[in-house]
């Protein structure tokens, strides 16, 4: 048997080499974050040119917000007592002494950007697509990272129900056009009025002393604060006891339950697959009438429980903030969460073509001629794949038949004292030698052969 050879650790010998082998911190990302890795960015591709591709179709334009917002915004509109601004929010007090916050969501910068940039202006309604990164100090987990990106389509100006029933088709095409399969869970919460006299409901019949002692710490809080919420909790004795809860599209008045009823008239025009769900509410504060989750109908019970995009109506906001009256309405899609479903379904993605044809060369002069060469290529029109960085020329064909590209040029030493380059099909191996001045005109025909017999 072979002896194993261990490297002996060598003393150090004096500072500089002591310096030198003292161990070096290395970096690692923060939990929750993730890195974006060259695989993964196919996916995204993808993704946001579904999203790209929807958002124009009906008619909504590109908007970008800044990460960093006052906190007071989000306070003000997400909700003081809603999860993300009490205990998810990054904030922070900046070299001025501002208070800042970290974009938990989009939703609260574009109303502040359609009430500043006086949209109220433009023809209504105002449709925004908007996609980017959010922040929210999550317990990390599959699906629920830190920093997360959101895709948001958002309607101003409009109080009709038919923008409602429009923004949960679009939210539904985007997944079934990925082939992901989903279900709209979707209720109406009502109005400021008539859930007035909901939550007088909701919290006699929780506030009764055998079912308070059993709710969870959080919901004995939320019985005081936000008594909605007691319908969105997560723990098991509580979701148990909602079960026998009053329910909310019981107690709508005429404007709000004939707005719902309109909503699913659409839905039901469609085949979007939706169902009734009385006991979601959502957990931001600023939503009223029609609510919306879109969860995936495959996956572990687990997964299927976590939306992959959520939605609604947000009527009294732009006013809440300043801005004048304005309906309004929307949704947010969890980029990565969509990623993950897609690889779960193993989805083959259509490979892009990398190249057309592949320039090769060797020898220092040749690769300083072929540079020039391939950005009159590259302006062309023409894919050219190259490996400037390599010499040998084995290595740069094996790189070009890895591309699956149908043609190589190829300029050695001799060619370019010649003034010719060679033209290899890759198929046949056969090399044909031409005019270097007219390597764009020759391989353009070559190309143009070639889809032509294709
Ligand atoms: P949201 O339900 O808080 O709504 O978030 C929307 C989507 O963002 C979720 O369904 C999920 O896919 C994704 N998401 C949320 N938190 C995380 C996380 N920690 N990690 C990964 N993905 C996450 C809103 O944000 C509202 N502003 C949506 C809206 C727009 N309503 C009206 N207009």
């Amino acid at each position: 048997m072979k002896k194993a050879i261990t490297k002996k650790p060598v003393a150090a010998k004096d500072d500089a080499t002591t310096k030198k082998s003292k161990k070096i911190k290395i970096f690692n990302r923060l939990r929750g974050v993730r890195d974006v890795l060259f695989d993964e960015y196919r996916y995204w591709d993808l993704v946001t040119k579904k999203a790209t591709d929807l958002a124009n179709a009906y008619g909504f334009k590109r908007i970008d917000t800044p990460v960093l917002e006052k906190l007071e915004l989000y306070e003000r509109s997400s909700g003081k007592t809603s999860d993300i601004v009490t205990k998810e929010m990054y904030s922070f007090v900046d070299k001025s002494g501002e208070k800042i916050a970290l974009r938990p969501e989009a939703t609260p910068g574009l109303v502040r950007a359609y009430i500043e940039h006086g949209m109220f202006n433009l023809p209504q309604p105002v449709k925004m697509f908007w996609l980017g990164p959010a922040f929210r100090h999550d317990k990390p987990q599959a699906g629920r990272y830190r920093q997360f990106n959101q895709l948001n389509l958002e309607m101003f100006g409009e109080a009709g129900p038919v923008a409602d029933a429009q923004l949960i088709l679009i939210a539904y095409n985007f997944f079934r056009e990925m082939q992901v399969d989903v279900q709209v869970q979707i209720n109406s919460i009502g109005c400021k009025d008539c859930r007035k006299d909901y939550l007088d409901k909701l919290v006699k019949y929780y506030k009764d002393k055998t079912r308070h002692s059993k709710l969870c710490l959080d919901c004995k809080k939320r019985i005081l604060k936000n008594p909605l919420r007691l319908l969105d909790c997560k723990e098991d004795k509580c979701v148990a006891m909602r079960a026998e809860a009053p329910q909310i599209v019981d107690t709508l008045c005429e404007p709000c339950r004939e707005h719902f009823v309109k909503v699913l008239e659409y839905l039901d025009d469609t085949s979007i697959n939706y169902n009734l769900n009385p006991f979601m509410v959502r957990g931001l504060d600023y939503y009223n009438r029609t609510v919306f989750e879109i969860l995936p109908v495959e996956g572990s019970t687990e997964s299927r429980q976590t939306s992959l995009g959520g939605g609604g109506r947000y009527d009294e906001l732009v006013e809440y903030m300043g801005g004048r009256a304005t309906p309004a309405c929307g949704f947010g899609i969890g980029v990565e969460r969509t990623i993950l479903k897609i690889k779960e379904k193993n989805i083959p993605l259509k490979k892009e073509e990398e190249a057309d044809v592949f320039l090769a060369q060797l020898g220092e002069a040749s690769r300083r001629r072929s540079m020039i060469l391939f950005e009159e290529l590259r302006r062309a029109g023409i894919k050219v794949g190259q490996m400037f960085t390599k010499d040998s020329l084995k290595i740069q064909l094996e790189e070009a038949n890895r591309m699956g590209v149908k043609f190589s040029l190829i300029l050695g030493q001799k060619e370019l004292s010649d003034g010719t380059i060679l033209i290899r099909d890759m198929e046949s191996g056969v090399q044909e030698v031409v005019d270097l001045n007219k390597a764009k005109t020759e391989i353009e025909k070559r190309l143009n052969n070639h889809i032509e017999k294709k």
